[in-house]
């Protein structure tokens, strides 16, 4: 059986090639300008988790990798303009991201507007030619549009913004967490159940999993904001001392103990599964992540 960093490197190889042919002749269109913007983003690297949660769901359930490119470049392409959308002035107003100067800093906040705009509608057209049967394709549509929407991804952000410079519940903070980072990767691990051809029960499974790992995941991204290495990080530390998130509320040793109670919950949801292991591993790699 193949190693986690083994499997995470194949996917991450096959998924670079399929996300660089998505606007390879797009640069031909007058709008050229708006696909390079789109392109500087998207093919700055970055984790590739989300996609790779989509093809290890898809694959836990014996379903094909190519059942689930179309999943994987949506949801990365709804996240990534998550980010360029984030990263705004208006927003939280950050000069770097993978690794690289803000989408803003080079295209000018406009474009950055519009190659943000033009990523999330395109995700939809891409996910639309899946081939997978009618059902199936209009499930993997709503799970995207719910969680990267204003019941989930835009709603926390919207959240996370009106919450600051107050002090805020567990309860509170919970609610922005598992909205603007855990619904898009519930999106990813869900989508990838639902290009597997996956039964109801590892559906609300996989749902489980990804509320653990997303809490885990925002809890150790609020403490890498503090503890973490820009270099390592590919952004800027220090940037959200101003914000309600759990290392405010509880300090860092307290969070550690969350991740690690959320990251056990997630491994728990994987009864469902018959290979879970990638998948077990996975969630213990992030809970303990740098980068
Ligand atoms: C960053 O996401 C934003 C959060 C939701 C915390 P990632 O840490 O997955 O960023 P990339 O995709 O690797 O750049
Ligand atoms: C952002 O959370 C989550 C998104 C929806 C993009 P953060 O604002 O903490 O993400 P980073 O730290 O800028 O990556
Ligand atoms: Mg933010
Ligand atoms: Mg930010
Ligand atoms: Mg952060």
């Amino acid at each position: 059986m193949k190693t986690l960093n083994e499997s995470w490197a194949a996917s991450k190889r096959r998924f670079e090639a399929r996300l660089a042919a998505v606007y390879a002749d797009a640069k031909r269109e007058p709008q050229l300008r708006l696909f390079e913007a789109m392109d500087y983003s998207l093919l700055a690297g970055g984790k590739r988790l989300r996609p790779f949660l989509v093809y290890e769901f898809c694959r836990a359930c014996g379903g094909r990798e190519e059942d689930a490119d179309p999943a994987a470049l949506a949801i990365e392409m709804v996240h990534t303009y998550s980010l360029i959308h984030d990263d705004l002035p208006a927003m939280d107003n950050d000069d770097y991201r993978r690794g690289r100067l803000t989408n803003h800093k080079v295209y000018g906040e406009a474009m950055a507007i519009l190659a943000g705009d033009g990523l999330l509608t395109d995700a939809f057209r891409v996910l639309s030619a899946s081939g997978l049967p009618e059902d199936r394709a209009a499930a993997c549509v709503r799970i995207l549009a719910e969680n990267a929407g204003p019941w989930g991804m835009v709603g926390g952000q919207v959240l996370d913004m009106l919450s600051e410079e107050r002090e805020l519940t567990e309860e509170e903070v919970l609610a922005i967490q598992s909205r603007k980072t855990g619904c898009l990767i519930r999106a990813a691990c869900q989508l990838g159940v639902v290009c597997g051809g996956g039964t109801d029960a590892q559906l609300q499974a996989a749902g489980r999993y990804a509320d653990g790992v997303g809490l885990a995941f925002q809890i150790r991204d609020d403490v890498l904001d503090v503890t973490g290495d820009a270099a390592k990080l590919g952004k800027a530390v220090g940037m959200d001392a101003d914000k309600n998130t759990f290392v405010r509320l509880y300090g860092l040793s307290r969070c550690e103990e969350l991740i690690h109670s959320y990251t056990e919950s997630a491994v728990e949801a994987l009864s469902e599964f018959p290979e879970p292991e990638t998948l077990a591993a996975l969630a213990s790699f992030l809970a303990d992540r740098d980068r």
